[in-house]
């Protein structure tokens, strides 16, 4: 494609067959009135790789051997990183005093704490969660096993996460004492402390496969947060039935401020904390939050 060629146009019926070809392979779900979303996302995609029309393109992602490649590339267009570390603070902060200390005391004879970041992104998250745990242990980290995992279906972000170098923006909402204490400045780099990050580890999933979730085992704290809103009802319950199965009977489910579980069939019920935007399962002797 020449540098004077025009845009390819999507047409409705390519647009149907990639859509439908992304909520297969993600669970992300393209409405009719969002085609331009994804025809805007995808242009620069088709563009990088000189192809004129989307007809080749949805060749290219159906067959051949850069298939997989090209899924990946995809999503780092179609899909939104945007993040922070202490992100909607009021609600990590109802992780922190009112459940963690909670759960701590739950597991303080096995002293082992599993924490899921799912769709973590470039690892802000569950980076946050890390110096939650350590600034609430102190000194008694050394006697607990805390495994947290950040998982995403990016590739691309998880290579950011796995540095644990980050801009001005990533640390746009932490606390200045958080900075202090939990990063050191290069440059124009915000370098975290090597134990946060040894404390997280990352793993590409994704949340359409709920079979290699269970892998992953139980947890006693899921994080899921900002991607539900790309999902439709039939993904978001298959996903939240499958953290209901994951999830311990005293564990809880934190989502993005602007989800609900109102109206899908879920296990779950709401705990009433505001600010919490949490969730335990429904009919099991959980933690009293409240
Ligand atoms: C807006 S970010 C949310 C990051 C973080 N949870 C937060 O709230 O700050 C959404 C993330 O979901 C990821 N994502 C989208 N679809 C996914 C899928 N099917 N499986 C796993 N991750 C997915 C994207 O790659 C992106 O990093």
């Amino acid at each position: 494609m020449s540098d004077t060629a025009s845009e390819p146009v999507m047409s409705d019926a390519q647009f149907q067959r990639l859509s439908a070809i992304i909520y297969e392979r993600s669970g992300i779900h393209f409405p009719d009135n969002k085609k331009y979303v994804l025809e805007s996302r995808l242009s620069r995609r088709l563009q990088e790789m000189e192809i004129d029309d989307y007809d080749q393109y949805i060749m290219f992602l159906s067959t051949g051997p850069y298939r997989d490649d090209e899924f990946q590339e995809m999503f780092n267009k179609i899909t939104i990183n945007e993040t922070s570390f202490f992100r909607n603070e009021p609600q990590l902060e109802v992780f922190e005093k009112q459940f963690l200390p909670k759960i701590l005391e739950a597991r303080s004879t096995v002293k082992r704490l599993r924490i899921w970041s799912a769709a973590c992104s470039t690892g802000e998250e569950p980076f946050t969660m890390a110096i939650q745990i350590h600034r609430s242990l102190g000194l008694r980290l050394a006697d607990w096993r805390i495994e947290i995992l950040g998982t995403d279906i990016s590739e691309k972000a998880l290579e950011v996460a796995q540095r644990g170098h980050y801009t001005d923006y990533a640390v746009r909402t932490t606390p200045a004492l958080v900075k202090s204490r939990y990063f050191k400045q290069e440059g124009s780099q915000w370098v975290l402390d090597p134990q946060i990050r040894s404390m997280v580890n990352f793993e590409v999933h994704n949340l359409k496969d709920r079979v290699a979730a269970k892998r992953f085992g139980r947890w006693d704290v899921i994080f899921c947060r900002n991607v539900m809103i790309y999902f439709d009802d039939q993904m978001r319950e298959s996903l939240l039935n499958s953290f209901a199965e994951q999830l311990a009977d005293d564990g809880v489910l934190f989502i993005g401020h602007s989800e609900t579980l109102r109206g899908l069939k879920t296990p779950f019920e709401a705990i009433s904390i505001p600010q919490g935007f949490c969730y335990q399962k429904v009919q099991k002797p959980g933690l009293k939050l409240t």
